[in-house]
């Protein structure tokens, strides 16, 4: 009796030790009341306990189901926010800085977003004061005239400054457009590539990467042509059938190979969810072996496109780029759609990334280039950047900094220079599972004996915006390797964490082999079962 007695109190012991604990929570709710805040349960932390009936909505996470790594959240470096962001930090550099901080540190424990993927272009956008190109000559095939002294030292300036806050940012770079005398119309605005210039802007896109090196900043990835679909006469552009695009990467990646990129990746397609099933696609087929993947814009289509690409191709990569906001739209809408299509949405239909367009505009979604029509062509209502500056130097964040914040916190690494998250199983059932919407993630450590972090990060938009506005609270359960914890959701978005060993084991092994040991009075082992179970 007394061995039964204490083998009981052993398996309490156990499963108190072996139960996870939710400790920590960001949210931003739909009346604002919470913006990205960070708080701890109050006044214990959550625990994962012994499964009670499931909650009219039940979250359940499958850590045996690992998915794609996630490399980051972010938005597009243009010319445009270069400049304020720089007009910024020479007016207020104290609060420039904060700003980038805020944005950008990942480092664990700091009350930032840990924002970690950066798009920028080479050469002119429709968020330039001008075209231009890296190299304006007029058939300099050999390309002796690039510079890459062309781009605003604004640019490099601030990519220097936002890797000194976090060096792990990813730095993807593509063009809008050839320079214009490789084109059809010879202007960067609309047209198209000549075939015979493939080989040079290759070349060119090579010479790229070696002027970003030389400005101190690594390449995680290039893109060959921005929208390819897209050719507007207003603005940089170009369009670009597959067979180009697809020998221009072939071209690139050899001579990338013999010059000290071969670990720099090139991005595909680059343009809307629609073609996902098209252009994407045939790019694979025609050239899959110099791509590591493609990636997506929002303009068109929906978000479950993605996987018109990944069902015939679901080694490769996917991204997801760019969407912009609209000035003068509703706030919380918007955070329901960037979640459920972008920051939710585009991971669990295979992204690696999930980005907005602009990283900073005026409140005038200025500056834009002179002449365009991109972006109601700088009539109301414009595009909105993620952070707004002011010409006072004061600065604000918009919803679509909300919205990436709280994903980019379920993947940041846990330890500096550790992993990235990776994409773990979830499902919502129930009679209100269509009232969550839900992105799971662990995170793997450096060292393989400390615990694993788990993430979930979890729309409730269950606020009856259609009809009479009603927002409704979600007590959900959250299952997890046969525990279960409980969680009220307000309506808004909330990113949880917990930590676990890094391999599933089961309790009942673990109290049997505590039974067994303590039976044969063998009670020397038991620290050791401790041990292994704790260690899984
Ligand atoms: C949520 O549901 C759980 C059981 O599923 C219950 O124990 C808990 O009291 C509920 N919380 C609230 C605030 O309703
Ligand atoms: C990032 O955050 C950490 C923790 O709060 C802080 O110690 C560090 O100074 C910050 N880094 C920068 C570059 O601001």
């Amino acid at each position: 009796m007394m061995r039964l007695t204490l083998a009981l109190s052993v398996f309490a012991a156990l499963e108190l030790a072996a139960s996870q604990q939710i400790y920590d929570i960001w949210q931003t709710t739909w009346d604002r009341d919470m913006l990205f805040t960070y708080f701890q349960p109050n006044p214990d932390p959550i625990n994962f306990v012994t499964p009670g009936p499931a909650a009219s909505a039940d979250i359940q996470i499958d850590d045996s189901s690992v998915y794609q790594t996630v490399y980051g959240f972010g938005a597009s470096l243009t010319d445009s926010s270069a400049s304020l962001l720089n007009g910024l930090k020479n007016q207020n550099s104290g609060s420039y800085w904060q700003l980038l901080d805020y944005l950008f540190n990942m480092t664990d424990g700091a009350n930032a977003a840990g924002l970690s993927y950066i798009r920028v272009p080479i050469g002119a956008s429709d968020f330039s004061t001008q075209d231009y190109s890296l190299d304006d000559s007029s058939g300099d095939t050999s390309l002796n005239d690039f510079n890459i002294n062309d781009a605003p030292s604004d640019v490099f300036s601030v990519l220097s400054d936002i890797l000194s806050v976090n060096d792990r940012v990813n730095v993807h770079i593509l063009p809008w457009s050839p320079p214009g005398w490789m084109k059809d119309g010879g202007t960067m605005n609309g047209g198209s590539l000549e075939t015979q210039y493939e080989d040079t802007m290759a070349n060119y896109l090579l010479k790229s990467l070696q002027g970003f090196k030389s400005k101190g900043i690594p390449v995680y990835a290039i893109s060959i042509q921005n929208e390819p679909e897209n050719s507007n006469p207003t603005y940089p552009t170009c369009d670009m059938p597959v067979a180009t695009e697809a020998a221009i990467g072939q071209s690139l990646r050899s001579l990338m190979n013999s010059n000290g990129f071969s670990s720099t990746k090139i991005i595909g397609y680059e343009h809307n969810w629609n073609d996902a099933g098209g252009y994407p696609v045939q790019l694979m087929q025609q050239a899959g072996d110099y791509f590591a993947g493609v990636s997506f814009h929002c303009y068109d289509g929906d978000v479950s496109d993605q996987a018109s690409f990944t069902s015939q191709y679901p080694d490769k990569e996917v991204y997801f780029t760019e969407c912009s906001g609209t000035m003068g739209s509703d706030w919380w809408s918007d955070i329901k759609f960037y979640m459920d299509e972008i920051f939710i949405g585009s991971p669990n239909y295979g992204s690696s990334s999930g980005l907005m367009w602009n990283l900073a505009l005026d409140g005038n979604g200025e500056p834009l280039l002179p002449g365009t029509n991109s972006c109601n062509g700088g009539s109301y209502p414009g595009c909105r950047g993620v952070v707004q500056i002011n010409s006072d130097g004061s600065w604000s964040l918009n919803q679509e900094f909300y919205s990436m914040a709280q994903a980019s916190k379920a993947i940041i690494p846990k330890d500096a220079g550790g992993p990235f998250g990776q994409r773990i199983g979830q499902s919502v059932s129930g009679d209100l599972d269509w009232a969550l919407v839900v992105g799971a993630y662990v995170t793997t450590r450096t060292d393989s004996s400390q615990w694993n972090r788990y993430s979930i990060v979890v729309l409730n938009w269950d606020d009856s915006a259609s009809t009479t506005w009603n927002p409704v609270p979600v007590n959900a359960t959250i299952e997890f390797r046969g525990m279960q914890a409980s969680y009220v959701f307000p309506v808004g978005v909330t990113t949880l964490w917990w930590y676990a060993p890094a391999q599933s084991f089961s309790v009942v092994d673990t109290f049997k082999h505590a039974l067994k040991s303590v039976w044969s009075g063998s009670l020397w082992d038991l620290p050791v079962y401790l041990w292994s179970a704790l260690r899984g």
